[in-house]
């Protein structure tokens, strides 16, 4: 009995550890990441109804703009955009006028294009920050073909979009089931920043989350003011 609960107890064990070893917690460094643009095209914009549109834009630039903030290689792609896909924002292609922009002509899951997978690796980067439309094609088997290549993962669920809330939490799902990372854009900044001290860091950061996180960039906003010009009215004080 006692051997035979010890046998069961080992394989619990081992079956944790196992799951826990499935997916490795990993941080994101700004020294190993990448920045992809994938697919965030005018005409696709359209297809992404997950989203109130002109949130939804917000993110796309705020992903956009993740690699200026932290100097991080990018890699812009599109699909068929000598079609309806169209192109990507100009908003984006003046962020990263020397960036690689490599034109798929057909290739849905950019990894079969041999230009943009030579891109990649020129790159020398290990971690994939990620975000395309929609999220259940182009995303995820992008995602998916990196994570076969061994490529660490991290898909901003902001900037990514698609027609539906199901379609959307399906594909996360898949994703998350090959190991990739769902991460929220406050997430990869924290992350990349690491600390407040930094550089970048408060300096860099705080104009950018005022920019596309302004919960936030209003905190930051409300105690600027406070120490500028404010004074503690009756009732604040015994908050502190
Ligand atoms: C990035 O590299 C610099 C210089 O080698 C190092 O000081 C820093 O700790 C690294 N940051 C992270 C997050 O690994
Ligand atoms: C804050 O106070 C300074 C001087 O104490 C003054 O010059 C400035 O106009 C004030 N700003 C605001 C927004 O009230």
């Amino acid at each position: 009995m006692k051997f035979g609960s010890s046998i069961l107890l080992a394989a619990l064990g081992l079956f944790n550890a196992v799951r826990g070893d499935a997916v490795p917690w990993e941080r994101l460094s700004k020294n190993d990441s990448m920045l992809l643009i994938l697919d965030l095209q005018v005409g696709l914009y359209q297809v992404a109804r997950d989203w109130d549109p002109t949130l939804y834009r917000e993110n796309v630039m705020a992903h956009a703009e993740l690699g200026k903030v932290f100097d991080l290689p990018v890699v812009m792609t599109t699909s068929a955009q000598q079609g309806p896909n169209g192109p990507l924002p100009k908003e984006i292609l003046e962020m990263y006028p020397d960036a690689p922009l490599i034109k798929r002509q057909g290739e849905v899951d950019a990894w079969d294009n041999a230009d943009f997978r030579a891109a990649i690796k020129a790159t020398g980067k290990k971690q994939i920050i990620i975000a395309g439309i929609t999220t259940d094609v182009c995303t995820a088997f992008l995602a998916l073909s990196l994570r076969a290549e061994g490529y660490s993962v991290f898909a901003n669920i902001e900037a990514s979009g698609t027609y539906s809330q199901l379609v959307r939490d399906t594909a996360n799902s898949r994703m998350q089931q090959a190991g990739v990372q769902l991460v929220s854009m406050f997430a990869i900044v924290c992350d990349l920043m690491r600390d407040w001290r930094n550089v970048p860091g408060a300096k860099e950061v705080l104009p950018y989350l005022d920019k596309y996180l302004p919960v936030y960039g209003y905190i930051a906003r409300g105690h600027a003011a406070a120490i500028a010009n404010g004074s503690v009215i009756p009732g604040e004080a015994g908050l502190i």
